[in-house]
């Protein structure tokens, strides 16, 4: 009998857990709030597409899922969110800033205009500022947390995504240093997660078609970042399988960045 509970404690590591995730109507945010949801986790899918945000709450089951129309760039909807959130469940354990745009892929910044950056700037850096914001605000009282961002690999090197793009995402990394010192006293932990690419509407969007994306390097075998690979490593921080990690960059690139493209002594 002992050795089942244990095992289901494992299988379900969200257990009475409630999580908001913002961009979860399509790609990595839709593919973690199945894999919360199959752990046990009330999961609050906010994003601006409506109809598609509502067809996935639908699809992991209205006791479980809810959908809220969310501009993560507007203040109010954020806050909205997050009241919404405590209105329905009475706290909130998870917070997923995960949504996100690419700016079209253009190399030369001459031809890149300040309303483009500042677009993908907004959507990918304030928008998990007013999302840490908001989440801070209910979890201070509550004493406790998870707080994770998607960022990208693009967080910590150059030349793979555009200046707009590689620039939020540094930016991303500075936050949630800084939010993890401020808030760790609060015992709320703030980390995220840097993806490699991974075919989703977003790469579509941006050119890359799925086949490139199966060519890129890693170190790992025939392996390429997949969605479910990222939702897992956003369901590890969310869980308290990791409750003395803060200020992380968890990378999941299989090993991409750690090796110099440019000179390596191994086949
Ligand atoms: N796909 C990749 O290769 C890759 C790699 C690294 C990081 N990422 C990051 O992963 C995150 C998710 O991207 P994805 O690949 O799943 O793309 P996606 O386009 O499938 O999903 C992004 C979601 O964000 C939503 N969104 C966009 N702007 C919004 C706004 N202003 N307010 C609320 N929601 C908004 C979209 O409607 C969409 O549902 C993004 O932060 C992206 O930068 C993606």
């Amino acid at each position: 009998m002992q050795t089942v509970s244990v095992f289901s404690a494992i299988a379900r590591r969200l257990e009475g857990k409630v999580a908001l995730i913002t961009g979860g109507a399509s790609g990595i945010g839709e593919y973690t709030a199945k894999l919360f949801t199959e752990n046990g986790a009330k999961v609050m899918i906010a994003d601006i597409q409506d109809d598609l945000g509502q067809s996935v709450c639908k699809d992991l089951g209205p006791s479980m899922a809810s959908y809220i129309h969310c501009d993560v760039t507007n203040e109010a909807h954020v806050q909205n969110a997050v009241d919404s959130t405590m209105a329905q469940h009475g706290k909130l354990d998870i917070m997923f800033n995960n949504a996100g745009i690419v700016d079209i892929l253009n190399p030369n910044i001459l031809d890149v205009t300040q309303s483009d950056f500042e677009e993908v700037v907004k959507v990918n850096l304030v928008g998990p500022f007013l999302g840490t914001k908001h989440a801070a605000r209910v979890m201070i009282p509550a004493q406790q947390g998870s707080i994770i961002t998607t960022a990208s690999i693009c967080s910590i090197i150059g030349g793979i995504g555009t200046h707009a793009y590689t620039s939020s995402k540094h930016g991303v990394l500075g936050l949630t240093r800084n939010t993890a010192v401020e808030l760790g006293k609060y015992g709320i932990r703030v980390n995220c997660v840097s993806p490699h690419l991974v075919p989703t509407p977003l790469t579509r969007k941006a050119n890359v078609d799925d086949e490139t994306i199966s060519k890129v390097n890693s170190s790992l075998k025939g392996a390429w970042c997949r969605k479910e690979d990222v939702a897992n490593a956003a369901l590890f921080l969310a869980s308290d399988a990791s409750k003395f990690i803060t200020g992380h960059n968890l990378i999941v690139d299989g090993g991409f960045t750690i090796m110099n493209q440019g000179f390596c002594m191994f086949e």
